[in-house]
Formats: structure tokens, C-alpha cells, sequence
């Protein structure tokens, strides 16, 4: 028997008849890259154990292959994950990913339901079933980590843990070797939706749409769909907290590879054993809004909080001296153009105290803007035509919040040496929430060691999980809560961490105002479905006046501006307009003045990744429903079932939607509002323009 067919048998014994398809299947791509030149011995590679999920038509196994640790995961039998190896290059000890044996297998098993602070719904179900198997060296050094896999109805997290042992107290990684092969070729190979890893702009790129097998290093969450039975699989990680993110990188045919982002040091990741990686997360669903409902994975990898009482995290709208930097009216830096004047902070203040938004960000008022690698940044110290004082007593007696910003150009090491001090100006002056930014080329995130000496970091590697984990447990002491821009990737913390409420992390409306190109319509029906598995974005949308800079059109509709505030979720929410530009909308104002941040439960009522998504939110602690609906560059017709609406009770549908004659290639600014009665048994049929959408309020009438 060739150690190519000896693979085969021990893989089709475990597997049944699901495995011939991937046997075949390996024969042509070449087989395990593990596989040694020696001949295996098969009664090393006898230990199988599988752990299916509480339904039990998920199932994970974990065996070896020639002795390498090798995993695969099936739903109804067939396979999702074909067999995957598993491993790590450690430093100083060369490459772990052979002579493993698997020892004894513990179980548990997990249900309960758990209530958010906050979020896209209150109530979480959390029901899972573990394996842990201990992996040990069966030669040299004898080490030895476990892997625990959790088993969900929606998709599998597993991780490595590196117990205490002599022979690896200290962890050094250089790199992880967990595999990923999506299952299936010719026939049932899968499309892929990604950006870029390890490129420039760290996650601010436009999603790429192509067979997996054409791939290069992605980003995660990365979202395939299987070509023959629509079968929807993302991939991502959860917990990153103490450890470098992974990008998923496509090694041949449609087998990936974890790549983890590099550090200034030797080695990638550094830990002393106990000591275990994050949760690497496959989420399986039949189709694309139930991928968007198994998400909930991601928080559920997640730690429960640390923070105690989080009573001071608010949900809320928020508007801000932001745009008009963005158009190139105003300025960050101080001079003849400077945007964070008092006089523009009062006005901004009183524009959200009349409109009930409950802050107002406030950018570029503190020195040092733009120093090189932000050198000179102050975040204590104010230009000489901001009186923070005189702003925070102004936002205090009109019931506002500022919103505080630090920006670091990437500078976090002269952040962390600055963060006491600029989170304690920010406390002083009743601030409970801060932008952070950290914009700087992937790479080029500074810092310094202990002796002063200057190293550079990744947006995602160890230092600046570390970073991140630090910034949301200082800010939490004084209160503050944290929406950080070109931010590591988000994994779930906010469940550990209330306070991380949102993020970039993508390309949000700033490419509205000046990127090339701007943002086309199908970019939210695509976050939905990739970016926002992993959590909220702060998208900062409403950008009603529909132009960026020099008058330039934004591809989507008035009523698509609003649509985003409900398909994407985010508890804080930009009216990121001109206060100006909002005089001239006061319908399109209406809306956002209205609706909701913190949802009671969330539904995806239809949807398509890339094409449109219709979204239903119910208010947090309310009856009242919100609808938002998104489509490309095509028109659509979407009819909305209202039986999520409790039998026997009236309704008023408030609706805007775009009007007749609109959409990017008409009048983007036609717009409709009506009104209807409605009841759970009604069919709401709505058309999208191109590039539009539209909203929906639905509010119980008074009896
Ligand atoms: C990039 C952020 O995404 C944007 O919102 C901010 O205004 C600028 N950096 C300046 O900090
Ligand atoms: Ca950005």
C-alpha cells in the first residue's frame, strides 16, 4: 500500500462513504502535505474521536494521519471541512506537525442562555458540545497541548492549549499550521467573498468575489458558498486577545492555511504555557441569513464579562466635527481652516441637544496633528482655539456627551505612554466614550522597548491584541468605552469587554467623501455577510446630502442612507451629515433621529451576499419593529412577511423608500414616506431602486 492509500483507508474507516469523494478528490490534489516518506505504522493512526453537535448533524473528528493531528467537520454526513492538518512551528524546536498521538478524549456538554448589556438581540443561546484530546510528541521532547473543540448546531470553534509542562515552558511561535480545506471540487467548489491580508491598508478594501481557488491571503472572516448545495461557510477566529490574528492563506486547490501576522520580534507570538491560542471558528449555514444568525458563535468563544456593572456603556446616535474634514472644508490641524474651534463644538452641541443625539465626536482639537508616525500627538493638551472646558460645561447643560477622540497615527507605544493621563483629561471632563485611531500603513504601528529603541508592529499582531485589551481595561476604569478605527479585527471581546462597542476595521463612508472608488451599492449587502459575522461596525452613515468631496456623487439612493442605520448594526451610530445638509432632509432626519441602536432580537429576512439583505430589528425593551432593506446596483422587488409581528395587534408601517424615477441612475434624492395600518397577517411588497433601499418603522397603534 502506498502512503498515499494508507492515508485513504484510515480517513474512508472514519469518514464512511462521505470520505471517497475527498479520497479521490486528495489523490488528485496530492494528498496531505504532511505525509512523511516513511511508510505509516496504522495502528499509530487508530485513535479517532468524533464529538457531533446538540442536534447532532454537525460533526467534528479529530484523528492522525500518519501521525499528524488531523480534524474534519461534516454536517448530515457529508463533508464541510475535508481532513485538515494540523500544527506549529515553534521556536527553537523547529516544526511540531509529526509523531503526534492523541491520548484520552474529556466531554462536556453546554446550554444555557446569557443577556448581553447590549446588541443586535438580548438574549444569546449558548448551547455546544466539547471534546478535548490531549496531542502528544511521541518522540524527542515528548510535548504536549489539547485541543478543544466546541460543537454548535451552527459550526465548530476549536483551539490549542498549551498546558505547563518542563519541555515548553515558554511558548514561542513562529508560525501555526491549522488547515482548512473547504470541501469539495469540480461540481460543488466554492465562490468566495475576501480582502486581502498582510496588504497596505490593513482591512479597508472593497470584498473581492472569486472561486476559492483563486484566493490569495485573506482577511477573516472570509465567507465561501458551496457552488452545488448553497451551503454557506465563514471562517474566523474568536478571543483574540493575547496572540497574533491569523490570515487565511490558500495553499492549493481550496486548502487554506492559518498565516499569523508577523511581529518586530523572532518570533510571531509570544506565552508562557498555560497558555492557549484563540478559537479558530467555522460557521455553517444552509444559506446566507442564517450564516448572519450563527454568528453568535463568535460572542459565544468569548469569555463572559469582566467588567461587572456596565451600566455606563449607552447605546446612542452621535454626530460629530468629522465630514466636513473629510470634504476638505475644514482641517484636523489647527489654521485658518481648523474644524474643532469652541464655536463649532457649541454649535454641533446645541444641532445634537435639538435632535436628540446623545454626543458629539469631536476630532483634531488636541496637538499635534498630523506629526510623522504621530510623534507629536498631545492627547491632553488643546490647540489654542479649543476651550474643552467651556465645550464639556456647554455639552453638560444641554443633556450632550462629547466623544473623544484619539487619534495615534499608529503610534500606540506613545499612546500607552499617554493613556493614563488621556483618559483621565477625558473623565474630567464627562466623557464616556472615546474614538480611537490608529492610521498607519499595515506595519507600520510603532512602539518602543524599554531601552527607547523604536520597533514596528502590525495593525494585528500580538503587540497590538495586547494593545487593544489594554486600552478597553483602562478605559473601563474610568467609564469610557472604546470605538476604535483601523482597529485589529474584531473577535467577539466585546462579550469580556463591554466596553469595546464598535469599530472600523473596514471601508466605511469616509471612501465616500475622497476614496477611488467610492463605495458601490453592493458593498453593505456584502459586509453583512462577511465582515459583520465578526461584530459592529461604525459604518458612520447618513450622509443624506449624497455628494463627497467637490460635489462628487455617492452611488446610492436617500434612502439607502437610512437602510444602513438598521442592516448595519453598530450601538453607536453616526448621523455623520453636515448639520446643514440635514435642514435641507427633514424627512430622511426623521429617521435617524428615531431609530433604535440596541436591538431586542435581530432577523435577517432575506438576502443574498453582495446582492441585497432585508434586516429586522425589534427595539430593545420595545414592540416596535425596524426593517432596512439594501440592494446593488440592481433594482428589486422584496415582499416582507409582517407574521414576526404578534398576532391580533395593529400596527403603523411607517415607510421610507425610494420613489419613482430613483436610484443611482435617476434622482437619488427621490424619496417616499407613507404610512399604512398594518397586522401580522400582511405582505409588505417594497421595491429597491438601484443602488437604494429603504426603511421601515412599525409601531403598535394605541388601542
Ligand atoms: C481615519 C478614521 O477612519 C476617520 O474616521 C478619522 O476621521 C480619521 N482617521 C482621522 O483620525
Ligand atoms: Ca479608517
Amino acid at each position: 500500500m502506498t502512503r498515499r492509500e494508507g492515508w485513504c483507508r484510515a480517513a474512508m474507516a472514519a469518514m464512511r462513504r462521505a470520505a471517497m469523494a475527498i479520497c479521490l478528490a486528495t489523490l488528485a490534489w496530492g494528498g496531505p502535505a504532511a505525509a512523511r516518506d516513511d511508510a505509516p505504522d496504522e495502528a499509530r493512526d487508530d485513535v479517532r474521536h468524533e464529538q457531533c453537535s446538540p442536534n447532532g448533524r454537525l460533526c467534528f473528528v479529530l484523528t492522525t494521519v500518519d501521525e499528524v493531528a488531523t480534524y474534519w467537520v461534516t454536517r448530515d454526513g457529508r463533508a464541510v471541512i475535508a481532513p485538515s492538518t494540523l500544527g506549529f512551528m515553534l521556536r527553537g524546536a523547529g516544526k511540531w506537525a509529526h509523531d503526534m498521538r492523541l491520548g484520552e478524549a474529556a466531554r462536556r456538554a453546554h446550554s444555557a442562555t446569557w443577556e448581553q448589556p447590549w446588541g443586535e438581540r438580548r438574549l444569546v443561546a449558548e448551547d455546544y458540545r466539547e471534546i478535548s484530546v490531549p496531542i502528544r510528541e511521541q518522540v524527542r521532547t515528548r510535548r504536549e497541548l489539547v485541543m478543544v473543540a466546541r460543537v454548535f448546531d451552527a459550526g465548530v470553534g476549536f483551539r490549542f492549549e498549551f498546558p505547563a509542562q518542563e519541555q515548553l515552558a515558554e511558548v514561542m511561535i513562529d508560525e501555526e499550521l491549522t488547515e482548512f480545506v473547504i470541501a469539495g471540487e469540480a461540481g460543488s467548489a466554492s465562490e468566495a467573498w475576501w480582502i486581502p491580508g498582510g496588504e497596505w491598508n490593513r482591512y479597508e478594501y472593497l470584498y473581492r468575489h472569486t472561486p476559492a481557488g483563486e484566493v490569495g491571503t485573506a482577511h477573516t472572516p472570509i465567507t465561501f458558498r458551496r457552488k452545488d448545495d448553497g451551503l454557506h461557510i465563514a471562517i474566523h477566529e474568536a478571543a483574540l486577545a493575547d496572540y497574533s490574528a491569523f490570515w487565511l492563506q490558500r495553499i492549493e486547490g481550496q486548502r487554506f492555511r492559518t498565516r499569523l501576522a508577523p511581529s518586530s520580534a523572532p518570533w510571531k507570538v509570544r506565552g508562557t504555557a498555560p497558555f492557549a491560542t484563540p478559537w479558530r471558528a467555522i460557521l455553517i449555514a444552509e444559506d446566507a441569513p442564517a450564516l448572519y444568525a450563527a454568528s453568535d458563535l463568535i460572542l459565544n468563544l468569548n469569555e463572559p464579562n469582566r467588567l461587572g456593572d456596565v451600566s455606563w456603556v449607552r447605546p446612542h446616535k452621535y454626530v460629530g466635527i468629522w465630514w466636513a474634514m473629510h470634504l476638505d472644508l475644514w482641517s484636523w490641524s489647527d489654521g485658518p481652516k481648523h474644524g474643532a474651534t469652541t464655536a463649532h463644538a457649541l454649535r454641533y452641541i446645541d444641532f445634537a441637544a435639538e435632535h436628540g443625539f446623545g454626543s458629539v465626536l469631536v476630532e483634531g482639537w488636541n496637538k499635534g496633528w498630523w506629526s510623522e508616525s504621530g510623534r507629536n500627538f498631545r492627547f491632553a493638551e488643546a490647540y489654542p482655539d479649543f476651550d474643552m472646558d467651556r465645550v464639556a460645561a456647554h455639552a453638560a447643560a444641554r443633556g450632550v456627551e462629547i466623544m473623544g477622540h484619539h487619534e495615534t497615527a499608529g503610534n500606540a507605544g506613545l499612546y500607552e505612554r499617554q493613556l493614563d493621563a488621556a483618559l483621565d483629561y477625558y473623565r474630567r471632563h464627562g466623557v464616556h466614550a472615546v474614538k480611537t485611531g490608529y492610521v498607519a500603513d499595515a506595519g507600520m504601528v510603532l512602539r518602543e522597548d524599554a531601552d527607547g529603541t523604536e520597533q514596528w508592529e502590525w495593525h494585528d499582531g500580538q503587540f497590538m491584541a495586547r494593545h487593544h485589551v489594554l486600552v478597553a481595561r483602562e478605559a473601563a476604569e474610568r467609564r469610557i468605552a472604546i470605538n476604535a478605527h483601523e482597529p485589529i479585527k474584531d473577535t467577539g471581546l466585546r462579550r469580556t469587554y463591554p466596553n469595546l462597542v464598535t469599530r472600523e476595521g473596514a471601508r466605511g463612508t469616509e471612501y465616500n467623501a475622497w476614496g477611488e472608488p467610492p463605495n458601490p451599492p453592493d458593498h453593505e449587502p456584502t459586509l453583512l455577510f462577511t465582515r459583520m459575522l465578526s461584530g459592529p461596525l461604525d459604518l458612520t452613515p447618513g450622509i443624506v446630502s449624497l455628494v463627497g468631496r467637490n460635489g462628487r456623487p455617492i452611488p446610492n439612493t436617500l434612502a439607502r442612507q437610512l437602510a444602513d442605520y438598521v442592516v448595519i448594526y453598530s450601538p453607536l451610530q453616526m448621523a455623520a451629515d453636515l448639520p446643514e445638509n440635514y435642514a435641507r432632509h427633514p424627512d430622511a432626519l426623521a429617521f435617524i433621529e428615531q431609530v433604535p441602536v440596541d436591538w431586542e432580537q435581530t432577523r435577517v429576512l432575506a438576502g443574498e451576499i453582495g446582492d441585497y439583505a432585508v434586516v429586522a430589528r425589534q427595539r430593545r425593551g420595545g414592540q416596535d419593529w425596524w426593517i432596512g432593506g439594501v440592494t446593488d446596483e440592481r433594482r428589486r422587488e422584496v415582499r416582507i412577511d409582517l407574521s414576526l409581528l404578534p398576532a391580533g395587534v395593529r400596527y403603523t408601517a411607517e415607510i421610507w423608500r425610494d420613489g419613482p424615477g430613483g436610484g443611482i441612475d435617476g434622482d437619488r434624492f427621490a424619496m417616499v414616506r407613507e404610512r399604512y395600518t398594518v397586522t401580522s397577517g400582511d405582505v409588505l411588497a417594497i421595491t429597491m431602486e438601484a443602488g437604494g433601499g429603504f426603511g421601515i418603522a412599525l409601531t403598535p397603534r394605541p388601542r
